[in-house]
């Protein structure tokens, strides 16, 4: 095979497949692409039965999560394996930490403090769930 022959083939490969992706965007029914560019949400206002009647109760983002959860879910990441120094769960470094008080380590949390990032990157964490999870953390010192 020449090199003039392999160029052509991957030019022609190159413009086939350009050709195909055109088609399969073109191929998009307008209705598809109005659905896709729909509002997010609609507003229902309280007591209008013309959009749905009675408006469901605000989600408040649901019920608190347990300081065990949220450990699992976030802390041990780090906390676990001790990762960059962070005071590992199950040993006497949260003994230490434990010394400082659950307010002052709430509050280190909350801003971070040198490798930890604020909140520990729980991002969604209300200041009461951070305080469970730290509670969980400090209640696992032997
Ligand atoms: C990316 C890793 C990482 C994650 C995730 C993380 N931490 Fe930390 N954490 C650290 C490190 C590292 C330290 C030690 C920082 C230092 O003392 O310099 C630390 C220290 C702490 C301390 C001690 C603060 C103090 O004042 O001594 C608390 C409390 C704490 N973390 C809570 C949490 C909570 C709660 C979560 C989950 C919501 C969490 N961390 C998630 C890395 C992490």
């Amino acid at each position: 095979m020449n090199l003039t022959y392999k160029i052509a083939s991957i030019v022609s490969v190159l413009g086939l497949s350009l050709l195909l992706s055109l088609n399969i965007n073109a191929s998009a029914s307008n209705d598809k692409i109005i659905e896709r560019i729909q509002a997010v949400g609609q507003v229902c206002m309280e007591g209008d039965d013309s959009c749905g009647g009675a408006v469901a109760a605000v989600a408040t983002g649901g019920p608190a999560r347990t300081g065990e959860a949220v450990y699992t879910a976030k802390c041990g990441l780090c906390h676990a394996a001790g990762v960059s120094g962070a005071p590992k769960f199950g040993t006497a470094d949260w003994a230490d930490r434990g010394a400082k008080g659950i307010d002052a380590l709430l509050a280190t949390a909350i801003s971070g403090i040198g490798a930890m990032p604020a909140k520990g990157l729980c991002n969604d964490c209300s200041d009461d769930e951070l305080k469970g999870a730290i509670e969980h953390m400090v209640n696992s010192a032997p």
